[in-house]
């Protein structure tokens, strides 16, 4: 008989008023197959008692070392576990966990677990962005640690900003993908792409030609969007620029919001400054109209329609090849044909002078919107990579596959 043991996760919850959305993540993965053990700080039972803890995991709570000790509790929790995942992750927390500090078990846990981490943060804005956390973030990413970038939004009280704890589906989804990975490289605890970071276009530009017209096109932002949340999951940093896609931020993604060709070359240029890979996968316009109207165009009296002239946008994706921000830098193109896919993909990746080029076929109702893609990665050292038909995660994977072993040797 086969014993199938679910994987053990560790789920932290230290003192953040965002405790409470903890619960939901507790239920998604005893849900989902998890066996969860809770390690709560005091701060965190003021707000979420233990009771509810125990409940709903199934398994004893405890925050100090001192109880159970002929167990060893303060080692074998750590020791034990597939995965720990610290949500909300207070100021105080990543602090404590930067500098290696155990005078609670869920730090010592932290210290003894040789498996993933993943820190979900919540404070207010001042508390994220003061340097002294920054550099706590810093280093825990330095190390391995997947740190999931904190949302926008209604903080505690009547503030705004950015500090909110990430939406606990999200941080679920994290957690999976981290996990999944981890069990498929058994031995290596460190996600394959820590310490980098990466910059992904998603969307489609629009190019206003007055206030209420532009020129756009049918790009969803889906695939980009799977990129960014691949390389999140693989413990990149990452930043997703993002172009008219409506979608929701992926949690542990830095997200920059643009309209324009001439905006998304601004923003991706700027972000790619220290980026160990670019991959632009936003269908930019190639023209823009060459006046703006500040007022509505009116239809002619003489019943004609009228003329409007287009000028060249920036080619951002030969500019990132042939200007590159550091030496070494991964730059992947895509290119959405119409007809002679492989011939026209060839020739692109030649012209553009990116590393790797994903060529996929486009149409009305082929590829923009869907959740499905298919496609060849061509590589500029002639490699062909196929990717069958299947959803788009399944190709954002393969594609971090093949920029790894592109990228520079980590510093
Ligand atoms: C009502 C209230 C809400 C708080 N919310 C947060 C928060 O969201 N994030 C945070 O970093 N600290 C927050 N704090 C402060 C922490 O609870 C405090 O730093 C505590 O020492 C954290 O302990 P711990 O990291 O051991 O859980 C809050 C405190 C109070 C009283």
């Amino acid at each position: 008989m086969t014993v199938v043991t679910k994987p053990k996760v560790v789920l932290g919850v230290s003192g953040g008023i965002a405790a409470y959305k903890a619960c939901e993540l507790l239920r998604r993965l005893t849900e989902s197959g998890h066996d969860v053990r809770v390690v709560p700080t005091d701060s965190a039972l003021h707000f979420v008692g233990a009771a509810t803890w125990s409940a709903l995991s199934g398994n004893p709570v405890s925050t100090e070392v001192w109880e159970s000790v002929h167990e060893v509790p303060h080692v074998r929790i750590g020791q034990g576990a597939d995965l720990v995942v610290v949500a909300p992750a207070t100021a105080d927390m990543l602090a404590k966990a930067a500098h290696g500090l155990a005078d609670d078990l869920l730090t010592n846990t932290l210290l003894t677990a040789r498996c993933p981490v993943v820190f979900a943060p919540a404070m207010h804005t001042e508390m994220w962005e003061h340097p002294a956390t920054q550099e706590n973030v810093a280093t825990l990413r330095r190390r391995g640690a997947v740190v999931i970038e904190p949302a926008v939004g209604r903080l505690t009280g009547v503030d705004t900003g950015k500090g909110r704890l990430p939406d606990p589906a999200e941080i679920f989804e994290v957690c999976r993908r981290v996990l999944n990975r981890h069990s498929l490289a058994r031995g290596v605890t460190t996600p394959d792409l820590a310490g980098r970071h990466v910059v992904v276009s998603a969307g489609g530009t629009r190019e206003p030609l007055d206030p209420v017209r532009y020129l756009g096109n049918r790009s969803s932002g889906k695939q980009g969007y799977a990129l960014a949340k691949a390389a999140a999951a693989r413990g990149a940093r990452v930043t997703l620029v993002e172009a008219n896609t409506g979608i929701a931020d992926p949690a542990g993604v830095d997200v920059v919001r643009v309209g324009t060709a001439v905006q998304l070359r601004e923003a991706v240029l700027k972000a790619a400054a220290d980026a160990d890979a670019v991959v632009m996968a936003a269908a930019v316009a190639d023209f823009r109209p060459a006046v703006y109207a500040p007022g509505k165009i009116k239809k002619k009296d003489d019943g004609g329609a009228p003329t409007i002239e287009l000028v060249r946008n920036p080619d951002i994706l030969a500019e990132l090849s042939a200007d590159r921000a550091l030496p070494g830098q991964v730059v992947v193109g895509f290119a959405a044909e119409t007809d002679d896919v492989l011939a026209n993909g060839r020739a692109k990746l030649a012209r553009k002078g990116c590393d790797l080029l994903v060529v996929n076929e486009v149409g009305e109702r082929k590829t923009f919107g869907s959740e499905e893609n298919e496609a060849v990665v061509l590589a500029s050292d002639g490699a062909e990579t196929p990717v069958p038909y299947g959803p788009k995660e399944a190709l954002a994977e393969t594609v971090w596959d093949l920029v790894l072993p592109r990228l520079r040797p980590s510093t």
